[in-house]
């Protein structure tokens, strides 16, 4: 199979930053700071009534919790060592939300510590541990909902049934906890507008069942971003969540809403700098890229081929011959292999540059700490606009 560059060239990244400089020494991230700033200010104007909670997990690093923290960005954090990085960043205590519901008594009483008091959860164990470790704190119950279109779905790991979470709203009640609300998560990379919606829909009818009224609506994250097919504009979605809380909550009723955007905020920011290691044609007949970065490095969400990154060269342009490829990482792992066929330039060699568009989310936070003897994934940031601009 050959295919041309304008194909490539027709879906060219739009908007690309400008931290496609080289890098030096590869594999590297290159954050750029200004594109997660004007992430966050379209998903404000996307939803400008939300509280918005940075999933810190998408991106720890320093430098982007600092510059969302600068923009009046919260944070949703899942252990205490990611309260600590938001609140060393800046992020403040009272716009944290602690959203895994899988923690122990101690990583409870280490975020009262840390003065925290919003916590999602989705059990009464939790509850329990939350009633002793943070007494009087606001709690959402999360519910399991439909992640049909989701890239990187859940897997049934977290939520509760309606049933279960008008109980828990009672428990919390009755536990001396103040149950502020609901949330949900739709599944990341969720193409579908219409997951919230239903999603939604499933909130009131626990809200109405348990008789409480919902402060917070948290509609989690799962926002998605155009990797190598495009996706609906961030404005749309927040559109169809507004209508549906104005559906389904109408009136006085209408909870204040919430967000914990992780892939939207940060995935277009970064160029994942790599080189191949070794290009050569096996005796299966066909091209193998190995790069020097893979699974262990970083790019866990190419499992099952999840998440198909954007591939840029130095040889790509107009009328480049392209030819098929299996992308594969760098380790001594069979299972160290990115994607089964891509189309890269014909000319590809050993030691050439490869860059791997989109890749700010779920990257560098997942790359291993030493398999095979390889550093973590190393991270640089830039700032192509400068914050007062
Ligand atoms: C509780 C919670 N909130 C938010 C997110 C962020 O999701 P996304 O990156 O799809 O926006 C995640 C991702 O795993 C999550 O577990």
């Amino acid at each position: 199979m050959l295919v041309t560059a304008d194909a490539l060239a027709e879906t060219a990244l739009t908007g690309a930053p400008a931290a496609v400089s080289p890098p030096g020494p590869t594999p590297c991230l290159v954050m750029d700071l200004a594109v997660v700033r004007a992430r966050y200010a379209e998903l404000r104007a996307a939803l400008p009534g939300a509280r918005v909670y940075y999933a810190v997990k998408a991106n720890p690093r320093a430098e982007v919790l600092g510059a969302l923290a600068d923009a009046g960005c919260g944070f949703d954090v899942a252990s205490p060592g990611e309260i600590e990085g938001a609140l060393a960043a800046g992020g403040r205590a009272e716009r944290l939300c602690y959203a895994n519901p899988v923690r122990t008594p101690a990583d409870v009483a280490a975020a009262a510590g840390h003065g925290v008091s919003l916590f999602v959860t989705d059990s009464g164990e939790d509850l329990e541990v939350l009633a002793d470790g943070a007494p009087g704190a606001s709690v959402l119950v999360r519910l399991a909902v439909d992640d049909t279109g989701s890239a990187t779905p859940f897997g049934g790991k977290f939520g509760c049934s309606p049933a279960r979470a008008v109980s828990l709203l009672l428990q919390a009640a009755s536990s001396g906890l103040d149950p502020a609300g609901l949330s949900f998560h739709v599944g990341s990379q969720q193409s579908r507008p219409a997951a919230w919606a239903d999603a939604i829909a499933v909130a009131a009818s626990v809200a109405a069942d348990a008789g409480l009224a919902v402060r917070i609506l948290d509609v989690g994250g799962g926002f998605p971003v155009p990797y190598r097919t495009p996706v609906p504009p961030v404005a749309e979605f927040g559109a169809a969540i507004e209508a549906a809380v104005r559906r389904h909550f109408p009136g006085r009723r209408a909870p204040e809403l919430a967000v914990e955007p992780g892939r939207l905020l940060v995935a277009e920011a970064g160029v994942l700098h790599a080189s191949a290691v070794r290009v050569s044609v096996r005796d299966d007949g066909r091209r193998w890229v190995y790069l020097d970065v893979g699974r262990y490095g970083g790019l866990a969400e190419t499992e099952g081929e999840a998440i198909g990154y954007r591939l840029a060269t130095d040889h790509d342009g107009p009328g480049v011959e392209l030819a098929p490829a299996v992308l594969a990482g760098p380790t001594c792992d069979g299972d160290d292999v990115l994607y089964r066929e891509v189309a890269l330039p014909a000319a590809l060699r050993s030691g050439d540059a490869v860059r791997l568009l989109a890749a700010g989310a779920y990257t560098a936070s997942y790359a291993s700490v030493g398999f095979n003897g390889l550093p973590p994934l190393a991270v640089r940031c830039v700032d192509s606009v400068g914050p007062g601009s």
